[in-house]
């Protein structure tokens, strides 16, 4: 029997359960997938002895993202990049840490708008954050050549833009209506919508072609979705992301990489909608 579990504070919001339980009963293996909440006082002695618990692997949510980066033997893709990770499996009795929320937001819009990056010349990205960050390593690793990135704080897009050398360039909102003009694929990273707060966008100011996102699965149309729809653009919602970046790890820790398809996206929008 195989074990994995999602770790985090509070973790009990998470619907990783519900999604590898999903794959668990469709591909008929002998696993569970448990929640693990894991209090900050103790995050630092249980990922550094992870290794030797009964667990194959974890997902980290916040906020010891970087603390389990930190915690592995080895950190590979995006955790190697940012410092903070998502996934967690052993090789070879060590921890090694992965992060795939990057992969996930790319695999998400692969599965959504085939041939989309072909297309992105230019990509704007709404918020400094942690999720922000995520996303633009994610964009430059697959070669978009523009990345503007406009936050409510400038200095915060600013301190995100020198992480990644010259390929970001910052501003404040004020610039918002400008980049949005030359954007191929218009991202929203703000926590805005978690806090009921809406982003005031001029979406009659976006290419007519321009694709939007938003990394928000709560609701999930979310306003920032529903203004660029009503303006006649294509949108993806942020369910995708959360669906595809628990792929890696399932793979990892059970041995068959999961489908991410319209069943799997059905139970979660269920479980979202009680
Ligand atoms: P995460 O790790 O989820 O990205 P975070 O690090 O707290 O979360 O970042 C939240 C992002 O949402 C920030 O870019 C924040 O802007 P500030 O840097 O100015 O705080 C942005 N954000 C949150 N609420 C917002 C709002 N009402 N309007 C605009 N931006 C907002």
């Amino acid at each position: 029997m195989l074990h994995a579990c999602v770790t985090g504070w509070p973790v009990s919001h998470s619907r990783s359960p519900l999604i590898h339980g999903f794959w668990l009963r469709r591909y008929k293996i002998e696993g569970d997938y448990s929640v693990r909440p894991v209090s900050p006082q103790e995050a630092v002695s249980f990922y550094a002895s992870f290794a030797s618990s009964s667990y194959a692997g974890a997902n980290v949510t916040v906020p010891h993202k970087e603390v389990a980066c930190a915690a592995a033997f080895k950190r590979c893709g995006a955790a190697e990049r940012l410092d903070v990770a998502n996934t967690l499996w052993l090789e070879d009795g060590r921890l090694v840490a992965d992060n795939t929320d990057g992969t996930g937001f790319l695999a998400s819009l692969d599965q959504a708008v085939p041939g989309w990056s072909e297309k992105t010349g230019c990509a704007l990205i709404v918020g400094a954050g942690g999720a922000s960050r995520a996303v633009i390593d994610a964009l430059v690793q697959r070669g978009v050549e523009r990345i503007e990135l406009v936050n409510r704080t400038e200095r915060r897009a600013h301190d995100v833009a020198v992480r990644f050398a010259d390929k970001v360039r910052p501003a404040g909102f004020d610039a918002l209506a400008e980049r949005l003009s030359s954007a191929d694929l218009v991202i929203n990273a703000t926590s805005a919508g978690l806090s009921g707060a809406e982003l005031t966008v001029p979406w009659d100011r976006a290419k007519d072609s321009a694709i939007v996102t938003d990394l928000t699965y709560v609701p999930l149309q979310t306003p920032f979705l529903r203004g660029a729809a009503s303006a006649g653009l294509t949108t993806v919602d942020g369910l995708g992301m959360l669906l595809h970046q628990a792929v890696p790890g399932f793979e990892r820790w059970f041995g068959v990489r999961p489908e991410v398809d319209a069943e799997l996206r059905a139970a979660v929008v269920a479980d979202l909608a009680e």
